[in-house]
C-alpha cells in the first residue's frame, strides 16, 4: 500500500468574509489533508479575529512577502480584493506554492498572461474559485450533456439576477474598474456563466449590452449578452444587481430534455430538474435523476478537487486554459457591449484595449476618460 500523502501546509491571504466564511470551513472539512499554518491581512484586527476563530496555532503576518519567505507554504488560498489577486498569485507561485484564488482570478487577460508565465516558470499551479462547477449536480449534468444523453444542446439561459444596495457599493473597492475589475459581469454573474461554459463548452460569438442604471459606480450595474456556442447552441446571459426578486439560474434546452438549475448562492442535487421531451420514454428519463451522493457546490468540494489533483500529480481543475476561458468570455462581453459589435472567440489578443482592461479605454466607461 502506498503511503498516505503528507498534509499540505496552507496559508490564507486576506482574512475577510469569504476566507472566514467559506475557506476556513473547507480547510476544516479537509483537515486530514491540510494544515492551516499562516494567515495574512493588512488589517491587524481582522487578522486577530481570524486567528482566534481558526483556533489553531496559525502564524499571523501583515505582509504576503514576509509570510512566503518565512513559512514557505505548499498551498496559498487568496481572498483579498480582486486588484491584489495577480500580484499575490504570482508571488505565491514564485515561492513554489500552489494557489487557489478567489474570483475573479485577475482583472484582465494581460494580468492572466503574467500568472500563466509564473506558472510556467515555477511548475506550480493557480486555480480560480468557481465553486458551482463542483458538487454532484453540476458534475452529473455535465456528464449527461457531454455524453449526448440529453440530445443536442439548442437553447440556454444563464441568469444572475441579484440585488445590491448603496451600502454594498460604499465599500471602496467595489464598483471600480481598478479594484473590482468591473460590475456584476466580473463580480456576480461570473459564477453562473462560468458554469454555463463548463456545461456547454467553447463559445464562438458574443453580442452584448451594458448599462449603469441605478448605482453611482464606475462600472456597469447590469449587462446582457447573446452567445453562440461552437456546438451551435444559442444562449442569453443576464448579469444584474438590480433585481428585487433574486435568483441564480442556468437552463439548457436540448433535443431530448430541458435541464435547469435554480438556486441562489449554492446548489444541491434537488436544485436540478430534468424535463424530458414528449418523445422520450419514461424509463430513459428516470435514469437522468441526479446521483445518490449529494455533494453541495462549495469551497469544500473545490478544495477537495484541487487536493485530488495534487495527489495525482495533475494540473488542478479551474487553472490554466480553464481559468482563462471564463476571463476571455468576460472581456468579450465587455468589448461587445462597449463597441456595439459582435466579438469572436480568440479575437482579443495582446494589443487589443480589451486585453488590458475590461473597459477597453472606452470614453464613456474608462475612469481616466470620464474624470
Ligand atoms: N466565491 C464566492 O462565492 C465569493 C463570494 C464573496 C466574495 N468572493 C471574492 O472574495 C474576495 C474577497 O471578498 P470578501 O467579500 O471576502 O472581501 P472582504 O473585504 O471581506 O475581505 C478582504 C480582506 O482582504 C484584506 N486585505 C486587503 N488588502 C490586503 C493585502 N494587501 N494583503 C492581505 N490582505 C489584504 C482586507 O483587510 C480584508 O480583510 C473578492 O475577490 C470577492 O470577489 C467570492
Amino acid at each position: 500500500m502506498s503511503p498516505r500523502p503528507a498534509r499540505r501546509r496552507v496559508a490564507v491571504v486576506g482574512t475577510g468574509a469569504i476566507v472566514t466564511g467559506s475557506h476556513l470551513p473547507a480547510l476544516r472539512a479537509h483537515a486530514d489533508r491540510t494544515e492551516l499554518v499562516a494567515a495574512v491581512d493588512v488589517d491587524p484586527a481582522r487578522l486577530d479575529a481570524f486567528r482566534a476563530e481558526a483556533g489553531a496555532d496559525v502564524a499571523g503576518y501583515t505582509s504576503t512577502g514576509d509570510m512566503l519567505d518565512a513559512v514557505r507554504p505548499d498551498l496559498v488560498l487568496i481572498g483579498t480584493p480582486p486588484s491584489l489577486h495577480r500580484e499575490q498569485t504570482v508571488a505565491a507561485l514564485k515561492a513554489g506554492a500552489w494557489v487557489l484564488c478567489e474570483k475573479p482570478l485577475c482583472l484582465s487577460l494581460a494580468e492572466y498572461d503574467d500568472i500563466a508565465a509564473a506558472e510556467e516558470a515555477s511548475g506550480a499551479y493557480a486555480s480560480v474559485v468557481f465553486q458551482h462547477r463542483y458538487g454532484s449536480g453540476a458534475a452529473h449534468a455535465r456528464h449527461l450533456l457531454a455524453s449526448g444523453e440529453l440530445g443536442a444542446p439548442l437553447v440556454a439561459h444563464c441568469q444572475t439576477t441579484w440585488h445590491r444596495d448603496a451600502a454594498y457599493y460604499a465599500v471602496p473597492w467595489r464598483g471600480r474598474w481598478s479594484t473590482e475589475g468591473g460590475g456584476p459581469t466580473m463580480g456576480h454573474g461570473i459564477h453562473q456563466y462560468d458554469l454555463l461554459l463548463h456545461l456547454l463548452g467553447p463559445w464562438s460569438e458574443v453580442r452584448a449590452m451594458a448599462s449603469r442604471l441605478v448605482h453611482d459606480t464606475e462600472s456597469e450595474d447590469v449587462s446582457t449578452a447573446l452567445v453562440r456556442f461552437e456546438n451551435g447552441a444559442l444562449a442569453t446571459v443576464v448579469n444584474s444587481v438590480l433585481s428585487p426578486d433574486e435568483v441564480s439560474r442556468v437552463r439548457v434546452d436540448c433535443a431530448d430534455a430541458t435541464v435547469e438549475l435554480t438556486h441562489m448562492y449554492g446548489h444541491r442535487n434537488d436544485d436540478w430538474t430534468y424535463t424530458p421531451a414528449r418523445h422520450v420514454a419514461p424509463e430513459r428519463a428516470a435514469a437522468w435523476r441526479t446521483p445518490a451522493a449529494d455533494v453541495p457546490s462549495s469551497h469544500t468540494a473545490q478544495l477537495g478537487a484541487v487536493l485530488d489533483a495534487w495527489d495525482a500529480g495533475a494540473r488542478p481543475p479551474g487553472s490554466g486554459p480553464d481559468a482563462r476561458a471564463t476571463l476571455e468570455f468576460a472581456a468579450a462581453l465587455y468589448k461587445a457591449a462597449f463597441t456595439g459589435r459582435p466579438v469572436l472567440a480568440g479575437e482579443i489578443a495582446s494589443g487589443d484595449p480589451f486585453h488590458t482592461a475590461m473597459h477597453g479605454g472606452h470614453p464613456d466607461w474608462a475612469p481616466e476618460e470620464r474624470a
